[in-house]
């Protein structure tokens, strides 16, 4: 098949800005078709070779990434920065050119810089996904969010999702913020004034007591690596101010649910006690990567 550069567009996944509700909803669909599947393994993807480039650390993307892959049959490359020659200077262009004269059939890429991706994306001729790039988006992050709140409220019309934190440093508070909003939800931001963004037009802020009345109140981590010194006082601090403590806890709706995208900074933005409490979703939110990712793959790689 000749590759144009509008099917190529179709198959990776850079963003969630500007995808439409219905595209959305069949991912969400056909993850829900791979989490009902009862075999470990098909072999879908057969005979085709995936590489991940991360370029900056991962526990649960990467891995996640690679559980899809492997249940899906396809052969995996797994390629970290630290370990390569990048190391000694090489540019991320000529690594991922250097993959792709290999004949890798996609890849999913990591990146430290925001704005670099769409870039390179234009200039391979093979499906990138993006496993995050700098501040600027984790879509598999915000499909699985989605995935998560679609399973435990049926619909997301209407919902009132919180994002509380470190919105400035956050891809995974826009990637859901364009999603959430593309489904009909109605997403709020609640952060420190030298946490706040400007990039998004009609972002709402809220008080952390308007955060506690939400359907959904979505934790952030204080992104400690990304920070100039002095952007919070202390950890406790932190805590004290926009922290979801045990306290606060006990004012969210009864209906209510706690999400977190992880690594979670336990006693930090969220208390230790609530991490696994009833109300969290966290740990469901990393099982449901798996089915998001196989179908997000899936996608890179039909025909
Ligand atoms: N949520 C998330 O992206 O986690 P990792 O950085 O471990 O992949």
């Amino acid at each position: 098949m000749i590759m144009t550069t509008t099917n190529l567009n179709q198959r990776s996944l850079l963003g969630l800005k500007g995808m439409s509700a219905s595209e959305l909803t069949s991912i969400l669909d056909r993850a829900a078709y791979w989490d009902a599947h009862t075999e470990k393994q098909v072999s879908v993807l057969q005979g085709k070779f995936v590489a991940n480039m991360f370029f900056e650390n991962s526990t649960r993307t990467r891995v996640s990434f690679e559980m899809a892959q492997k249940r899906l049959g396809a052969e995996v490359l797994n390629f970290t920065s630290a370990a390569s020659s990048v190391e000694k200077g090489e540019s991320i262009y000529d690594t991922v050119r250097t993959l792709e004269s290999m004949g890798i059939d996609a890849g999913v890429i990591r990146l430290k810089p925001a704005g670099v991706l769409q870039q390179l994306a234009e200039k391979v001729s093979v499906p990138l996904i993006n496993a995050g790039d700098g501040n600027n988006e984790h879509p598999t992050q915000a499909l699985l969010d989605l995935y998560t709140m679609k399973r435990h409220f049926g619909d997301m019309k209407g919902l009132r999702v919180a994002i509380v934190g470190d919105i400035l440093h956050s891809r995974v508070a826009r990637s859901n913020f364009w999603a959430l909003t593309a489904m009909g939800a109605n997403v709020s931001f609640c952060a420190p004034d030298n946490m706040k963004a400007t990039d998004i037009p009609d972002m709402k802020y809220i008080s952390m007591e308007e955060a506690l009345q939400a359907d959904v109140i979505m934790m952030l981590r204080v992104q400690l690596e990304r920070h100039a010194s002095g952007m919070i006082q202390s950890a406790e601090d932190y805590r004290l101010h926009y922290g979801l403590t045990e306290d606060r806890a006990t004012k969210l709706k009864p209906h209510a649910i706690i999400m977190h995208p992880a690594p979670v900074n336990r006693n930090v933005e969220i208390d230790d006690a609530l991490v696994e409490s009833p109300k969290s979703k966290i740990f469901t939110q990393m099982q449901n990567g798996v089915p998001i990712r196989m179908a997000v793959i899936e996608r890179a790689l039909r025909n």
